[in-house]
């Protein structure tokens, strides 16, 4: 079982703009039965983590309601119930560790943001990191991983528009 960071990500290091679009990775191609795309990876999944900001930005603009995999978004918000999403605010360590009980030995993905998951890291929890780089800068936005964190790369492939790396996190 790992703990996997899986993005999309513009070549200058951001996740979404400063608004939040991701219009610029959307609007890209790639094969999704091609190399490390969403399909594949999803399989591999068992319990997913994210930020308030990633979780919003579903709510708004995900025409296909997150899917049925258990969900922990770390908040300090309230949220309407959905489906098997947990909102909490409880320590990372504590949230990887309910994550992990209900897995059932399947990996775990923490969505983003990249804060969320710098805090994974600092609590020694994350194993991997998978990028989708798109073909374009943004020049600001929110940062895919805002710490020093020493990776191994594994995995290169091109998938249509996109540079994918995998990497294991160096400990
Ligand atoms: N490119 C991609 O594939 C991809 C992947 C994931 C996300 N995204 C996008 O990237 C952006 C990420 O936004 P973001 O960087 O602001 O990150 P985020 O993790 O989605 O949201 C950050 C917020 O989550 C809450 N939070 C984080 N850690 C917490 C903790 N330990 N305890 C309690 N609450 C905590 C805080 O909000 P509160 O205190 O207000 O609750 C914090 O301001 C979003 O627009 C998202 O859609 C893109």
């Amino acid at each position: 079982m790992a703990t996997i960071y899986y993005t999309g990500c513009t070549l200058d290091g951001f996740i979404a703009t400063d608004d939040h679009s991701l219009d610029w990775l959307t609007s890209r191609d790639i094969d999704q039965d091609g190399p490390m795309a969403y399909p594949a990876f999803s399989e591999r999944i068992g319990a997913c983590a994210m930020g308030a900001n990633t979780w919003q930005w579903i709510l708004d603009h995900d025409e296909d309601p997150w899917g049925p995999k258990p969900t922990w978004v770390v908040t300090h918000r309230e949220f309407a119930p959905f489906q098997q999403v947990r909102f909490t605010d409880a320590e990372v360590a504590a949230v990887h560790a309910e994550m992990t009980e209900v897995a059932d030995g399947k990996d775990l993905w923490v969505v983003g943001g990249g804060e969320l998951v710098g805090q994974f890291h600092d609590a020694g929890l994350l194993d991997e990191v998978w990028v989708q780089y798109a073909p374009v800068t943004v020049g600001s936005g929110a940062p895919v991983l805002p710490r020093h964190v020493e990776l191994r790369l594994e995995e290169v492939a091109r998938n249509r528009d996109f540079m994918c790396g995998r990497y294991s996190v160096v400990r």
